[in-house]
């Protein structure tokens, strides 16, 4: 069988990978040059520890070859990126373009696959844009979608472990899907239709940003009231049906803070507690903020002098270099457009440069300020002394 893969980024890319390892000839497509010059020298052009290898290893088998465009297979995959644009509106555009680049291809008995995270309905808005064009097509190529949920860092072993959702145009579209997830997926294949496994995915992601827009709100409440959100919680969680979640400085990533907004584009009267959780969680790096700020005012007018500030972690999540979507970084960002004649240092330890700050080591960063402001709980801070006079703003648990 080979397959053509359109997409080779962090979901695209790893899953070419082990679907060749798992013996499917894979062609990966992708429209950036540098991405496919990369994948063909064995390099991976994303940070995923381990992939490298087997990357080599199925590149130098002939398993998987990568190009600019894509050429005739038995199955074609969507991998590609859906994004927001405007007021939060999801844009399909590169799943449209995908797919528009292998109409032509399609022949009798083939496989469609759109694997990137989209809106309800984009399977059956595909299959209408390639039954347009290629009506005696219809009833003669199975169409499916399968959202993925690996979690990076661990995506080698996810990839295979996880259980999949496979949800098809119609039954024998479902069969034929699973029957190629099954060349390489060790945990269970789930069978459904295409709507469902759509919403699937964005209830997955919805579902954890309401519960982390909980313990966000949690902790402005207990805050104001004088209460240690963290004991509080965990005092809750001795409930045996009770498990809130931690809370931050927000939600980011480009998954949890972005797909709600799939399901608020299109049911906005319908997704009230979807919507208002997405609205709590990106108010809570303005407070977060505030509260920076408040600080900083309390500190001046008691030793008569500006205090130095450090700024802990700037990526989404802890141990990690990715800073999309993060509300740490946003914090930083508005922090240092309003600062002025301030020392304040800058920390992140799993990058070793930032197009817009200079960045400090978190000892010195440490030593040298009165205030220190956790933003991302990376395991380094968690080394840093507890027992000291500084003035210490912990908005992750650190
Ligand atoms: N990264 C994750 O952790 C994760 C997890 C689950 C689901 N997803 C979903 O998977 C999808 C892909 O995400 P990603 O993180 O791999 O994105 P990415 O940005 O890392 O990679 C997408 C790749 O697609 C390429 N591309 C865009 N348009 C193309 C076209 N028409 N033809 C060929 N190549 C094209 C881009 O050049 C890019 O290399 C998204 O819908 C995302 O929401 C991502």
């Amino acid at each position: 069988m080979k397959a053509c893969f359109i997409g080779l980024g962090y979901i695209g890319l790893p899953t070419s990978i082990i679907a060749a390892k798992g013996g499917v000839e894979v062609l990966g497509v992708d429209i950036n040059p540098k991405v496919v010059e990369l994948t063909n020298q064995g390099k991976l052009h994303i940070v995923e520890e381990g992939l490298e290898d087997l990357l080599r290893e199925v590149v130098s088998a002939g398993k998987l070859v990568a190009k600019t465009t894509p050429e005739v297979a038995d199955a074609y995959f969507v991998v590609v990126p859906t994004p927001f644009k405007g007021s939060y509106q999801p844009d399909i555009s590169y799943v449209e373009a995908a797919t528009k680049s292998i109409i032509p291809l399609l022949k009798e008995g083939d496989l469609y696959i759109i694997e990137s995270t989209s809106p309800i309905g984009t399977t059956d808005k595909m299959a209408e844009l390639i039954f347009t064009e290629r009506p005696e097509l219809k009833g003669k190529i199975y169409i499916a979608y399968c959202p993925e949920r690996v979690l990076p860092g661990n995506i080698i072993h996810e990839l295979v472990a996880n259980d999949r959702v496979i949800g098809g145009l119609d039954e024998a579209s479902t069969e034929r899907a699973m029957a190629f997830y099954r060349q390489f997926v060790k945990g269970e294949l789930h069978p459904t239709n295409c709507k469902t496994a759509e919403m699937c995915k964005l209830t997955e992601n919805s579902s954890r940003d309401v519960q982390i827009a909980f313990a966000n709100e949690l902790s402005i409440i207990c805050d104001k009231a004088g209460i240690d959100v963290r004991e509080l919680i965990a005092l809750a969680n001795k409930h045996p049906r009770v498990n809130i979640l931690s809370p931050g400085c927000g939600v980011g990533g480009h998954c949890i803070a972005v797909d709600p907004y799939f399901i608020t584009a299109d049911y906005p009267e319908e997704a009230r507690v979807i919507g208002l959780a997405r609205e709590v969680n990106n108010y809570k790096p303005l407070w977060c903020l505030e509260k920076i700020k408040n600080s900083i005012l309390s500190f001046e007018l008691e030793h008569k002098r500006k205090p130095a500030v450090a700024m802990m972690g700037l990526a989404f999540k802890p141990n990690i270099d990715d800073l999309r979507e993060s509300p740490s970084g946003l914090i930083t960002k508005l922090f240092m457009k309003e600062v002025e004649d301030m020392e304040v240092y800058i920390v992140e330890p799993n990058i070793t440069s930032h197009k817009d700050f200079a960045l400090t080591d978190y000892q010195e960063a440490f030593d040298k300020s009165d205030i220190v402001v956790y933003l991302t709980a990376h395991k380094e801070f968690r080394t840093l002394s507890k027992d000291t006079d500084k003035i210490i703003l912990d908005f992750c648990g650190i």
